[in-house]
């Protein structure tokens, strides 16, 4: 009778939380202590839109563990209709919840605020020839949410993926980055195509790149740079072998806050600019911490 009284009262509680317990479905290590992915259940209200964001929760070093205390934000990787929920993750060494995180394993529980977040979507862009989405570590994760719809694909004439990391291990999504590549092609300067050609082009700044990461990598192009760098120098562009016109260039920076600010900067000299008061930008920025 007791028990039945403290079920119906935690079922209660939860109706009323701001969020939901789910269940880890499954782990991907891509770099053993630093980068894993996760998969886990999902609430069938959970809507969000490819870009957006949830609030993780953990109960760490507190008496009930029944009870999140610890709250992070994660984009979602996944797709709106999967059925489960994606998510990328890196471990940061003495961090508060990322280390936790990373401990969970398929039939643990990880709770999820029922409130989605973010404004790094696109429809906030007006139409344009080239998407340039860029990124250096886990924020390349809202972009694979944005990859997997296809209406993005029909939108642009051109999808270029930047991925700054600093080793090439480090390089999580990389085959399914590389099949849509080879799916879509590289080369986007067709006027009848219906769907976009994709660059794909990762970018190692403590060590050199080998040509076996993408085919879109040139032999003359393999060595350690950071994204800004190549951008200033005009690497960038040679490497993509594509300019960046404000015109008819789109471009989405996440990730790294230092690189957002640096890579905003730097593109905003060249007429790049975030919406804002009703009127369409060009840019569209998320830092991660
Ligand atoms: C809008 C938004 C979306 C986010 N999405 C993701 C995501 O999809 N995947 C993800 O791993 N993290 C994401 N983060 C970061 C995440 O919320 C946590 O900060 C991260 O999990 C570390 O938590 P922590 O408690 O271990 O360390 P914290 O105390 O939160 O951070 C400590 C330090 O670790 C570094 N750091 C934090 N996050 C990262 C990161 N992602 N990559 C590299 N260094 C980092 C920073 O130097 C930070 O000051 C996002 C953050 C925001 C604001
Ligand atoms: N224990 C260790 O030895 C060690 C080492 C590295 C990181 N970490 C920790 O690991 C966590 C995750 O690191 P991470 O490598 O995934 O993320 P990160 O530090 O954001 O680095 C990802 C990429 O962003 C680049 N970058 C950083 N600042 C930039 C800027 N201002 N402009 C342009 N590019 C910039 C980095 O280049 P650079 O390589 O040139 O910085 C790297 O290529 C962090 O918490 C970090 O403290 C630990």
């Amino acid at each position: 009778m007791q028990t039945t009284g403290m079920a119906n009262r935690t079922n209660c509680s939860i109706l009323s939380a701001k969020y939901t317990p789910q269940t880890v479905l499954s782990k991907i290590v891509w770099l053993s202590d630093k980068l894993f992915s996760l998969k886990v259940t999902r609430d069938p209200d959970f809507q969000f839109v490819p870009g957006q964001f949830a609030r993780l929760g953990l109960p760490i070093d507190t008496e009930d563990p029944l009870i999140p205390n610890e709250w992070r934000a994660y984009s979602m990787v996944s797709h709106p209709a999967e059925n489960a929920l994606e998510f990328f993750s890196v471990v940061v060494p003495d961090g508060k919840f990322s280390p936790k995180l990373a401990e969970l394993a398929p039939g643990d529980t990880l709770w999820i605020n029922k409130t989605v977040f973010g404004f790094l979507t696109l429809e906030q862009f007006p139409s344009g020839e080239d998407l340039w989405l860029i990124s250096t570590g886990t924020g390349l994760s809202a972009y694979i949410s944005m990859l997997r719809e296809a209406s993005t694909w029909q939108r642009f004439k051109r999808i270029i993926v930047l991925h700054g990391v600093r080793h090439a291990g480090e390089l999580a999504y990389r085959d399914e980055l590389l099949a849509l590549q080879s799916q879509h092609g590289t080369d986007g300067g067709d006027a009848r195509a219906e769907r976009a050609a994709m660059v794909y082009l990762p970018v190692t700044s403590q060590e050199p790149l080998s040509l076996s990461l993408s085919p879109a990598i040139r032999p003359e192009h393999l060595s350690a740079s950071r994204l800004t760098t190549l951008l200033t120098s005009g690497e960038l562009e040679q490497r993509t072998r594509l300019t960046l016109d404000p015109s008819r260039s789109r471009v989405m920076l996440c990730g790294n806050p230092a690189m957002v600010t640096e890579m905003r900067g730097l593109l905003a000299e060249r007429g790049f600019a975030a919406g804002r008061r009703g009127v369409a930008g060009n840019l569209a920025v998320e830092n991660y911490w």
